[in-house]
């Protein structure tokens, strides 16, 4: 089996997966048990000063998005950050991390923004002997409305100060956990390793309604009558994590920052997807609230197998997506695919067919008895049957050979071998 022993801005863990700051980790006997279950590592529900004190809604903290089968797919929630007393939580930290040496034990904060608060709660924790702390700068509800959380990691310049008074008052690794709720992700990561950050982790959740009620005529979750945005985490986000994290891997101003994954990881493909476009690691929520801290057990066998499949060590998947992840404009013009359906895999549903002769480019032809062709001439390969049919491997895109003509264009595949620098690519002609 491959070694799935991670070290992440020097913290060491058993396996790259870790839990994310969420009520799975709010406390000893949950993170005991997900120990217990083999979780590399967590990072402790966000903690914060012993200022007023943090009371939750008695009404649902919850909403949702559900696919047809009920197997959610978004999770939307209007929770603050821990409820319990700071001490409590401290000591349950130290005791939980003498008793798990080998795992990563990192603590989520969320205090307001001056210096002497961040002092004061850097100052309680580090008795603890956690591994390092993660800056809560991405909380988007409740938190956020008095000055914490997303109100914090929206603003770059806020961002590097807080940083650089972590820094300046610990020794401890932080990594800066940064909000979706922003127009280009780059600058806050950009401003928390200007603030020393030794790390970023990302995402936290985003801006969401996920329903309104129709009687009611209020979002829900509904409380007494009212509701507000709340956080959208899980499956559904996924996309936009990774493509955030890809952003952050390949940006030269933020080149090399260790990167945390977070965003709808469910599955030890997940994982690879989001390592390989840079995360050092990932951190999981929805997945273990949707089906329990024992899911680590397929992320930990599947990742190994791959590696073992592959060849290759942990190392070599960190950001081994990153150069392939190109501007619109480096995309090869010239690389020709059309549709393909597998007769034998066929069902007849019509699917494909309704969606590209209503919506599309009228490339599939319908013989009188349900047979679907598709109509290379026609073609433009937009992936739209494929995407829209409901048997897996039942419609493909095959690339044309090259030297064939394509009877769409009339023009030969492949008549120019690098795109980049061809003569006919705009964006080559720009750069002479
Ligand atoms: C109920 C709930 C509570 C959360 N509380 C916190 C928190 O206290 N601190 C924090 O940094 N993130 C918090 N998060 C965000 C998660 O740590 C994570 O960033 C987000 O859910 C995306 O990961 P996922 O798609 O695996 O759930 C919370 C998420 C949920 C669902």
């Amino acid at each position: 089996m491959a070694d799935l022993t991670s070290s992440f801005v020097g913290i060491k863990s058993p396996n790259p997966f870790w839990l994310a700051s969420a009520p799975p980790t709010d406390k000893e006997y949950n993170v005991t048990r997900a120990f217990q279950a083999g979780w590399g590592g967590v990072v402790w529900k966000t903690l914060g000063s012993d200022g007023p004190p943090i009371v939750n809604v008695g009404g649902p903290r919850y909403g949702a998005i559900w696919g047809a089968d009920r197997r959610l797919l978004g999770l939307n929630n209007i929770e603050l950050i821990t409820d319990r007393p700071l001490q409590v939580n401290l000591d349950e930290i130290k005791r939980v991390k003498r008793a798990w040496r080998d795992r990563a034990l990192v603590i989520s904060l969320m205090v307001p923004c001056d210096e002497e608060s961040w002092k004061d709660i850097l100052r309680r924790i580090e008795d603890t002997e956690a591994d390092g702390v993660e800056l809560n700068f991405g909380c988007p509800h409740g938190m956020a409305e008095r000055g914490m959380g997303s109100a914090v990691g929206q603003v770059p310049e806020y961002i590097e100060m807080v940083t650089a008074w972590v820094k300046k008052h610990s020794r401890m690794p932080c990594i800066v956990k940064l909000t979706p709720n922003i127009a280009d992700i780059r600058k806050p990561a950009e401003a928390a390793r200007r603030g020393g950050a030794d790390a970023v982790s990302l995402i936290n959740t985003i801006n969401s309604i996920t329903a309104v009620d129709l009687d009611a005529f209020s979002p829900e979750p509904m409380i007494d009558g009212k509701g507000t945005h709340g956080g959208y985490c899980g499956p559904a986000v996924k996309p936009i994590a990774l493509n955030m994290v890809a952003e952050i891997a390949r940006n030269a101003d933020t080149r090399g920052l260790p990167i945390s994954g977070i965003g709808g990881v469910t599955t030890w493909r997940d994982a690879a997807e989001f390592m390989a476009l840079g995360a050092g690691n990932v951190q999981v929520c929805t997945a273990v609230m949707t089906y329990g801290f024992k899911i680590v057990h397929e992320m930990i066998s599947g990742l190994s197998q791959y590696l073992d499949d592959k060849g290759m060590a942990l190392s070599d998947l960190i950001g081994r997506a990153v150069p392939n992840v190109t501007d619109w404009q480096y995309l090869n013009l010239n690389y020709v695919t059309k549709a393909h359906i597998d007769q034998a895999a066929c069902i007849k549903c019509g699917r494909c067919y309704a969606a590209c002769e209503d919506t599309s480019h009228q490339a599939i032809a319908m013989s009188p008895d349900r047979v679907f062709t598709v109509k290379d001439e026609d073609c433009v390969a937009c992936n739209l049957c494929v995407n829209v049919c409901p048997v897996e491997g039942c419609i493909t895109m095959v690339p044309m050979a090259k030297g064939a003509t394509d009877p769409r264009t009339g023009r030969k595949v492949a008549d120019y071998a690098n795109w980049t620098t061809h003569p006919n690519n705009p964006m080559a002609r720009a750069a002479e």
